[in-house]
């Protein structure tokens, strides 16, 4: 078992893709205690391998429902939840950035300012940005400054916990193989040719390495970010995994 998990984490968005694997992952390294919150926790009833778990339904963005969240004595913290969000700037209705922002931004303040309330001195947060936080991309605007805007904000809870001992780190991760890809379009590609063959086909139009990342390999990415084994002197820091696409 690495240090640093054998007391409780929290893990937001923990019912698919990145966060759901995140949560299987860490439960196999012996994490004591998961606090799994999602808006959508069906699939969280198996999650624990075995392990306590607290199931917490619930919207990141809504400041009501982190106050009913008691997180004493959290250890780590995953700040997973996000949604997907497209259209250009001249046609993006103020609703829709919102609806963004207010998951992806918003759900991400709240959920950090949770943690490191409860957070006991020695913790650790990873903070799940995306390559986005970097490069723009047309018709990405709405979710490209939630995720630029998290970047920062991590890095300045970084800052301002150092002196509490607590770490603060980012995971800016290229394209993954998760649900948050899904369409009509999509969802047929993956009918005529698989699902792996899908996720190349995109990977091939910016990503030199040809492929997506597993959710698997985002979640040992993330593990390792909040071992205090692994990067107890690690904290501000930015953790890119996208197969070359910033090049
Ligand atoms: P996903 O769609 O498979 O999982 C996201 C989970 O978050 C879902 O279970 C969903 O119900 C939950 N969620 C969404 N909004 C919520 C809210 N307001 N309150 C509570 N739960 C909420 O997506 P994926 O790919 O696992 O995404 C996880 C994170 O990784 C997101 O922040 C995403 O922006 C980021 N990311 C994903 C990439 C990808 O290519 N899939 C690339 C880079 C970053």
């Amino acid at each position: 078992m690495q240090q640093g998990f054998s007391d409780s984490i929290l893990i937001t968005g923990a019912a698919s893709g990145i966060g759901l694997a995140t949560a299987y992952h860490l439960a196999e390294l012996g994490a004591a205690r998961l606090i799994l919150v999602d808006r959508h926790p069906a699939s969280l009833a198996e999650t624990d391998s075995g392990r306590p778990s607290s199931v917490l339904t619930g919207d990141v963005g809504d400041p009501d429902f982190w106050a009913g969240v008691d997180l004493a004595g959290v250890r780590g913290a995953v700040i997973n939840a996000g949604i997907a969000g497209v259209g250009r700037l001249t046609d993006l209705s103020f609703d829709d950035w919102r609806r963004v922002i207010a998951t992806n931004l918003d759900g991400a303040f709240l959920s950090l300012q949770a943690a490191l309330r409860g957070m006991r001195e020695g913790g650790s947060i990873v903070c799940v940005a995306s390559a986005a936080s970097f490069k723009a991309e047309e018709g990405i605007g709405a979710y490209a400054a939630s995720k630029a805007g998290l970047l920062q904000l991590a890095r300045v809870a970084a800052k301002e916990s150092a002196a509490r001992g607590i770490r603060v780190n980012v995971i800016a991760p290229g394209g993954v193989e998760t649900p948050m890809w899904e369409s009509p379009q999509f969802d047929a590609r993956v009918a005529e040719v698989g699902r792996d063959a899908a996720f190349n086909e995109i990977a091939a139009h910016a990503t030199p390495l040809g492929r997506f990342n597993k959710p698997e390999e985002i979640a040992r990415q993330i593990a390792f970010l909040l071992s205090n084994e692994t990067c107890g002197n690690v904290t501000g820091s930015v953790f890119v995994s996208d197969g070359g696409y910033l090049l």
